[in-house]
């Protein structure tokens, strides 16, 4: 799975500071484009942007907090202002909060909601009219939580069945108009995200073993390989489709 070449084409990927985002920013600029990259994470987005020129192209570091609604619109606005076009959007960004239901703090599900969910929709309202004209694409990252019950991430499942079933209602909206719309379902990937698991110390052990794969964690780089694919038009065919990469997580 490879994207084609995204020369002359611009990218806007949020969550670009670390991890998936960072991977995805770095595959689309050596497949040519100039990528906007987003986060609320700004030390880690000046890396991305040095390994995105390093490849070749241009970045613009949008160090934006996206669970502020507005922020989402701007994303948009800067990456038009700045490189007149935009091809593909990308949202990696994402937070994983786990734990118990009934010591479940409020601010954690807000959040977990705003980023997971609402940012992804407001980037996408945003994004739509400029994709259309470019014929381009959207790729929303979700997650095998959207197909797996998982002990003690009741809102994160949420968020990510939402965002996989939100990817299948716009791909049909808007499956006669010329844009793509699809998604990845990644399993676990050793990120800063997964650092949030130690919440669940105390938590039933045999419950938390249930949501691994018995063929272990996925390639990072892999994943952003499928993010990339999609994004560009080698995946000509794929729309409202979601691709697990899960190592098998989801054939049980
Ligand atoms: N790591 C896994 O095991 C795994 C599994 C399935 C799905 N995913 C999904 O992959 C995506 C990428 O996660 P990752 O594994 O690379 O983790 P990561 O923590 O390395 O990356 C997530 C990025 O999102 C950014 N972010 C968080 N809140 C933000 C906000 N309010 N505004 C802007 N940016 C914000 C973080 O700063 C971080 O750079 C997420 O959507 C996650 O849910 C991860």
């Amino acid at each position: 799975m490879q994207a084609s070449s995204m020369e002359g084409k611009v990218a806007l990927v949020t969550g670009a500071a670390a991890g998936l985002g960072r991977s995805t920013a770095l595959k689309l600029a050596q497949a040519g484009a100039d990528v906007a990259i987003v986060d609320i994470a700004e030390d880690g987005l000046r890396e991305t942007a040095s390994d995105v020129e390093a490849a070749g192209r241009k970045a613009l570091v949008l160090s934006l907090d996206l669970s502020e609604r507005a922020n989402c619109a701007t994303a948009v606005q800067q990456t038009l202002g700045t490189f007149g076009r935009l091809d593909a959007l990308c949202n990696v960004a994402g937070v994983m909060k786990p734990g118990p239901t009934t010591a479940f703090p409020d601010e954690a599900w807000d959040l977990t909601m705003k980023v997971n969910l609402e940012a992804p929709f407001f980037l996408i309202r945003a994004a739509l009219p400029h994709l259309l004209e470019a014929h381009g694409a959207i790729v929303n990252v979700t997650s095998c939580a959207a197909f797996q019950g998982q002990a003690y991430f009741a809102a994160y499942c949420a968020t990510k069945a939402g965002l996989t079933h939100m990817t299948k209602a716009l791909a049909m909206e808007y499956i006669k108009e010329p844009i793509r719309i699809n998604a990845v379902a990644p399993g676990g990937m050793m990120t800063g995200l997964v650092h949030g698991m130690a919440a669940l110390a105390g938590c039933d052990r045999e419950l938390i073993g249930r949501m691994g794969s018995l063929r272990g964690m996925c390639e990072v780089d892999e994943v952003a390989d499928c993010v990339a694919f999609l994004a560009s038009p080698a995946a000509k065919s794929y729309h409202g489709a979601c691709i697990n990469v899960d190592a098998g997580i989801t054939a049980d």
